[in-house]
């Protein structure tokens, strides 16, 4: 595993241009296996999760050509696999969105069991429930799922927990099959609104993705499409946090604000100063944060996904602030390292206390997940002396380049094996 060296203290100043959203991306992938035509996909993040997808379409039959490092074209009409397995594919959640596609395009799919951020149980039990009231028989086996139908009919599905995964597979599932289907109490995250453009974009009926229902009238075929994916709102949101940590004043490129309107105004509550353009976002960081109560919750609430980053930038706040983490019950595993850094924290179930101090110590930190290293790295730029962030191949899993971003804004970094 290799590791990041930070001299951390310096402020960050300059540009960073986002990537193409990593959980948009992996939920497209999937879906593009559904035509027999030419899918050419722009403004994906080049990194780990994304490869694995790419490379499991290849596995099944299907062409993968890189036209640049952020734009492919996929060829799956030789995808005539209805199995995904794949090794890598055991190693991030987003497999199961072969599921859904499959059993949309062969009425049959055996698919690894997803992996994924260790960050609580994280079962599937909503998605097998929605393919089953399709008209599919479900079963785990052996590690993987195994799932096949002799035709999908539409029904009305009302998903227990509002889940991401869920949404976007019963999407898959749903967009070829007979009659309309209408899911609700659906997630309604930029990254779910964009897998149901691209469906469109290949002739899928889906309607109302990004409120609380969505209506999919199956239709019988989908055409191939040329799809640019929307910007990814954590990257851009990690970066904003490391301005407000680094007293910096980063222009954040390529991003759609209104995706961030609950990271902009929790970071305005804490003293720092948002400026918002069409396409970008300026942040400038504050000497000393306000402390703040945080609740992690579904789209457009605050992100699950920035709370390890905002935790650390409460950690040098001036008062005692709260966080709940409401999504997933095993979102934490950062914190023994902060406490390592000096930073006054504890810990009641789900929730945090904490009592803000002047600055934290450099120290050894180690990756527990993508988030949580991000939010690592985030404690050592902030941090005056030499950290050390160990597992970095975690937080390479979704940050395109943040060695190459983070040099550029002026960080003291350097990469070791
Ligand atoms: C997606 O995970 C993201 N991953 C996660 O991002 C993100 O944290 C999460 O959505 C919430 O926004 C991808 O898109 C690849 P969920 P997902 O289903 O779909 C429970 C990152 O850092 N649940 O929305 O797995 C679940 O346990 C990653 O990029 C069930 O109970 O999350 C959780 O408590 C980390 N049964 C809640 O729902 C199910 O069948 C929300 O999970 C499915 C989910």
């Amino acid at each position: 595993m290799s590791k990041f060296i930070i001299n951390g203290g310096k402020k960050l100043v300059g540009e960073v241009n986002i990537s193409g959203a990593k959980n948009a991306t992996l939920g497209i992938i999937a879906a593009a296996i559904m035509t027999d035509e030419d899918v050419i996909l722009d403004n994906i993040p080049d990194v780990e999760d994304v490869n694995i997808m790419l490379s499991a379409i290849e596995e099944m039959g299907g062409e993968v050509k890189r036209i640049t490092r952020n734009k492919v074209h996929i060829f799956a009409k030789n995808a005539n696999a209805t199995m995904a397995n794949a090794k890598n594919l055991s190693r991030i959640r987003a497999s199961y969105y072969f599921v859904g596609a499959l059993l949309s395009k062969k009425k049959q799919a055996v698919v690894r069991m997803p992996g994924g951020c260790s960050i609580g149980e994280r079962p599937i039990d909503l998605h097998l429930k929605g393919f089953k009231s399709l008209g599919a028989e479900c079963e785990v086996k052996d590690g993987f799922i195994i799932a096949k139908a002799d035709k999908l009919t539409s029904d009305n599905i009302y998903i227990d927990i509002v889940s991401v995964g869920a949404t976007i597979n019963l999407i898959l599932a749903s967009v070829m099959a007979e009659g309309t289907t209408v899911l609700e109490n659906v997630a309604k995250e930029p990254h779910v609104v964009d897998v149901a453009n691209f469906l469109n974009s290949m002739g899928a009926n889906v309607k109302g993705a990004g409120t609380d229902t969505i209506r999919i009238k199956g239709v019988p075929y989908l055409h191939g499409t040329t799809y640019t994916i929307i910007p990814d709102q954590i990257e851009a949101g990690t970066y904003m946090t490391i301005a407000c940590a680094t007293e910096g004043d980063i222009i954040i490129k390529n991003i759609i604000p209104k995706h961030l309107d609950s990271i902009s105004a929790k970071l305005i509550d804490m003293g720092n100063n948002v400026v918002e353009y069409d396409e970008a976002i300026r942040v400038i960081g504050c000497e000393r944060q306000f402390p703040t109560t945080i609740k992690t919750l579904p789209y457009p609430g605050f992100p699950t996904d920035m709370q390890p980053q905002i935790t650390v930038l409460l950690s040098i706040a001036n008062g005692e602030s709260n966080v709940t983490e409401s999504i997933f019950e095993d979102r934490f595993k950062y914190i023994v390292d902060l406490k390592k850094m000096g930073a006054q924290i504890e810990q009641r179930s789900t929730s945090l206390n904490i009592k803000g101090i002047e600055h934290l110590k450099p120290a050894s930190l180690m990756s527990p997940d993508l988030r949580a290293g991000a939010a690592l790295v985030i404690a050592a730029l902030m941090t005056k002396g030499e950290s050390t962030v160990d597992r970095i191949e975690y937080i390479k899993r979704g940050y395109e380049n943040i060695f190459g971003k983070l040099k550029e804004l002026g960080a003291d970094i350097r990469e070791e094996n």
